[in-house]
């Protein structure tokens, strides 16, 4: 069956200013490639071939000049659109519903960067008959991210940056979606950070009880603060992650 591709390259990246007054945070350097290679490289790595990139800002055209159709990857083409502003992770993903057309898409947070693969949990989803998948890891610093709740072995909450998280398990910026998730978008309000946030997603699928988890294997770091950029460099490093793709 078709998988299609999504990366969330969009918002302003204002917590890493000034490095990003004069070009796109997925566009700075992580070790020897720029950021956005890292979530191409993960979806291509788990045999997807059709990528929808949504930017934003005012370097977009810059990742034209990088990418270019994407050959580089192995891709037939990349896809592009904008979003304007910064309404936040959800919405940036409304903008991809022409280009899903009723396939199940993989959506990768531009500045997400993991050790290892995603095929595996790809292919569960794959199997999945409808619904989405989130996959969690255990992290020092949960109030961070969004961060799920147990009941037992099944989720029971998942809450956006709580100040007491329920668990050390956060959700990583890799989701799983049926082509349903653009109705859900569509039902959304701001949050008091004034975005559409993806965490009201991934409970709108719980509610339905149609979310699924897996957990990721190896490390895995966001790169939008000074020392989370820091530590993604350090930790890509480590790695001797192959400079050619
Ligand atoms: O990294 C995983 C975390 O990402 C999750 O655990 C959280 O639940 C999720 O809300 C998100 O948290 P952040 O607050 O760290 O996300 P941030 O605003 O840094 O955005 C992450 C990426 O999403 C960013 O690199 C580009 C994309 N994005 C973000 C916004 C706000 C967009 O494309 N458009 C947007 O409007």
């Amino acid at each position: 069956m078709a998988m299609k591709g999504v990366i969330l390259a969009g918002g302003l990246g204002t917590r890493l200013s000034p490095l990003t007054k004069i070009t796109n945070k997925h566009l700075l350097p992580i070790y020897c490639k720029p950021m956005i290679y890292y979530p191409i490289q993960t979806l291509v790595d788990a045999g997807i071939r059709d990528i929808l990139i949504v930017t934003g800002g005012s370097h977009a055209g810059e990742f034209l000049r990088l990418l270019g159709d994407g050959a580089e990857f192995g891709l037939k083409h990349i896809n592009y659109t904008y979003q304007e502003g910064e309404g936040g992770i959800a919405q940036a993903l409304g903008l991809a519903r022409h280009f899903a057309d009723n396939d199940k898409i993989v959506v990768v947070l531009g500045d997400n960067i993991i050790e290892k693969g995603i095929s595996g949990q790809v292919r569960e989803f794959e199997r999945q008959p409808r619904g989405a998948r989130i996959l969690l890891k255990k992290v020092d610093d949960p109030h961070r991210f969004g961060v799920v709740g147990f009941r037992g072995k099944k989720i029971a909450s998942i809450e956006e940056k709580p100040k007491k998280p329920k668990s050390d398990y956060a959700v990583v910026g890799i989701y799983m979606y049926d082509s349903r998730v653009f109705d859900i978008i569509k039902t959304l309000k701001p949050s008091h950070r004034g975005e559409l946030e993806i965490t009201d997603v991934n409970n709108a699928y719980l509610k339905r009880g149609e979310l699924e988890y897996s957990y990721l294997d190896g490390w895995w770091t966001d790169a939008g603060t000074f020392d989370s950029l820091l530590r993604a460099n350090n930790l890509v490093a480590k790695k001797k992650a192959n400079c050619r793709i």
